[in-house]
């Protein structure tokens, strides 16, 4: 089991290099770092609009990816997020303010290995960092929904959905088969 849990983490691992290879080859004039929210900024934190620039409903002004194609935040998103971050929902319960910020503006040392090249191409603005503060402040202690097993319903309905739509297309072609034997084995009969 503890293998299994390796192996798949071991996938999403290659598939986020991959992703990180594929973001690194693509040629951005990368806009100067923007620098920490101050804590004004952070105390005037938009929640809500923290949650649409989480899930993409609205785009970083230096065009970073949203965060929800890798972390997972309450049961927001109708399949959830991506799972190569860690699930979000109370982190702003396990750590402070600053080191919640320490990664956002993207300075000091404890940043993520994975995050830090790509929004060190794409800063967050103050205000996108303090939005986004906001509303991972706001999400502690919600249900934290784990949507995999959704998606694997999905597929597997999409599997015998199309099995479904094969077996239609091929109706014919076992009961022509047959026709032809029972066809055969009547003529036998007949022939005595
Ligand atoms: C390309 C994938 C990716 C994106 C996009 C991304 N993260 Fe991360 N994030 C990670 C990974 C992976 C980690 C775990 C640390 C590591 O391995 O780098 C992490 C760690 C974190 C942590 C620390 C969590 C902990 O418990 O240590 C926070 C907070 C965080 N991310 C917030 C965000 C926010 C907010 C955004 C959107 C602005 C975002 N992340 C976008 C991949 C991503």
């Amino acid at each position: 089991m503890k293998n299994k849990k390796f192996k798949h983490k071991a996938l999403l691992l290659l598939i986020g290099l991959l992703a990180l290879f594929l973001f690194g080859c693509i040629p951005t004039k990368g806009p100067a770092s923007t620098g920490p929210a101050s804590l004004q900024e952070i105390a005037a934190g938009d929640a809500e609009n923290g949650r649409k620039l989480f899930m993409g409903y609205v785009h970083f002004q230096n065009e970073g990816p949203p965060c929800m194609g890798c972390h997972n935040v309450g049961a927001h998103g109708l399949l959830g997020g991506g799972a190569l971050g860690p699930d979000l929902t109370n982190v702003s319960q396990e750590m402070t303010q600053s080191e919640l910020l320490i990664i956002l503006a993207n300075y000091g040392f404890t940043n993520s290995p994975v995050m830090e090249p790509i929004y060190n191409e794409h800063p967050l603005t103050q205000t996108e960092q303090a939005d986004l503060i906001a509303f991972l402040n706001s999400s502690a202690g919600e249900p934290e929904e784990d949507k995999e097993l959704i998606v694997l319903g999905i597929s597997i309905l999409a599997t015998v959905g199309a099995a479904i739509a094969l077996g239609f297309v091929y109706r014919n072609r076992l009961r022509r088969i047959r026709k032809a034997m029972v066809d055969e084995a009547t003529a036998e009969i007949y022939k005595n």
